[in-house]
């Protein structure tokens, strides 16, 4: 397959980064961070999310954030979402865009949700058709697409059965996440292929975390197998605080690297983004996971 002119990249640090930092961050740094990913050209960026404050502190801040942020650009910020509750909540902060979430274990989906693969699917049927009736395009994620922290290996006929149904609710678009990031390429491209008999590879995203160091190599698999969005986390922050040792998302500075290297249009400019990466790190005392912003900074 020929490789395509421009991809998407889904920018989700300030969500799924800072959802597993111990710190909880001000309103003012989230905002300064996410107005900084905004200025490097990032084109969609998810801001926070509106779950339980209680199982995510991280998040509690979300609404005011968002509330802070230059609406009046052609830039996306979308926030995840559990059930009605939070698409309401969000719905009050004026917030366009949204994601929902489930995964294709249920023993994950418990841990993390409170609830299994199909009463999850519920919740998001309630919350679809409120999103349907204020006009709120909404993106779904499947958690677990590879394996599960609890349940091991996870069938790729279940990715596909909940995918369809996040799509058929009316989804626009379903980013698959390898959440403990034991894909490597050849699983992932073998799921995308099966994926490809029910639904639109046009359809689908990755977002794949780089516990395993494979992130980049499936990314390029994906490519290769027609994905043309792809999730990632500016330093490599993140995690889910339900999937334990699960660590932070490709970072996006080596995924533009990647890109810029293979020709393929980011709109993103990587010396700035470096940068973002070096403020959040200092600013979180953490370790930048991104090696081309280590490699570049120490030039
Ligand atoms: P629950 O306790 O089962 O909820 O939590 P409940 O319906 O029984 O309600 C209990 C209380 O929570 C009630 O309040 C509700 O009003 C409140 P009380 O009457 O006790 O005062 N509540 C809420 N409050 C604020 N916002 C809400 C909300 N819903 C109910 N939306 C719930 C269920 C889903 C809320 C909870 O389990 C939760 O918040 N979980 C957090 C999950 C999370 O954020 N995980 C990380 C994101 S997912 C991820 O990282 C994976 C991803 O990146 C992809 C990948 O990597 O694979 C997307
Ligand atoms: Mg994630």
């Amino acid at each position: 397959m020929t490789l395509p002119q421009e991809v998407k990249i889904v920018e989700v640090g300030p969500r799924d980064g800072l959802q597993n930092e111990k710190q909880v961050l001000d309103i003012a740094t989230k905002v300064s961070l996410i107005k900084k990913l905004a200025d490097v050209g990032l084109q969609t960026i998810e801001t926070g999310s509106f779950v339980s404050p209680k199982w995510v502190p991280q998040m509690a801040n979300s609404g005011e954030v968002y509330e802070m942020l230059n609406h009046n650009s052609s830039i996306r910020y979308p926030v995840l979402v559990p059930n009605v509750k939070g698409f309401s909540n969000a719905l009050s902060f004026k917030v366009k865009e949204m994601s929902c979430f489930t995964a294709a274990s249920d023993t994950f989906n418990q841990k993390n949700i409170n609830c299994s693969v199909d009463e999850s699917l519920e919740r998001i049927k309630a919350l679809m058709d409120e999103a349907k009736s204020h006009n709120i395009p909404v993106r779904g994620y499947v958690s677990c697409i590879v394996g599960c922290p609890y349940q091991g290996d996870i069938e790729p006929a279940m990715v596909a059965r909940v995918t369809e149904k996040l799509l058929s609710m009316g989804c626009y678009e379903i980013s698959l996440g390898d959440t403990i990031g034991v894909g490597t390429p050849g699983r992932i491209s073998s799921l995308i292929e099966y994926l490809s008999n029910y639904v639109p590879k046009e359809k689908l995203a990755l977002h794949l975390h780089d516990t395993y160091g494979q992130a980049l190599a499936n990314i390029y698999a994906g490519l290769q197998s027609g994905i043309r969005v792809f999730d990632s986390s500016v330093a490599g922050l993140g995690g889910c605080p339900y999937a334990k040792g699960a660590s932070g998302n490709v970072a996006t500075e080596d995924l533009v690297y990647m890109f810029n290297g293979l020709n393929i249009h980011t709109g993103v400019d990587l010396n700035k983004l470096i940068h973002v990466g070096d403020f959040i790190s200092k600013v979180l005392g953490r370790v930048n996971q991104s090696k081309v912003a280590n490699a570049l900074l120490s030039e």
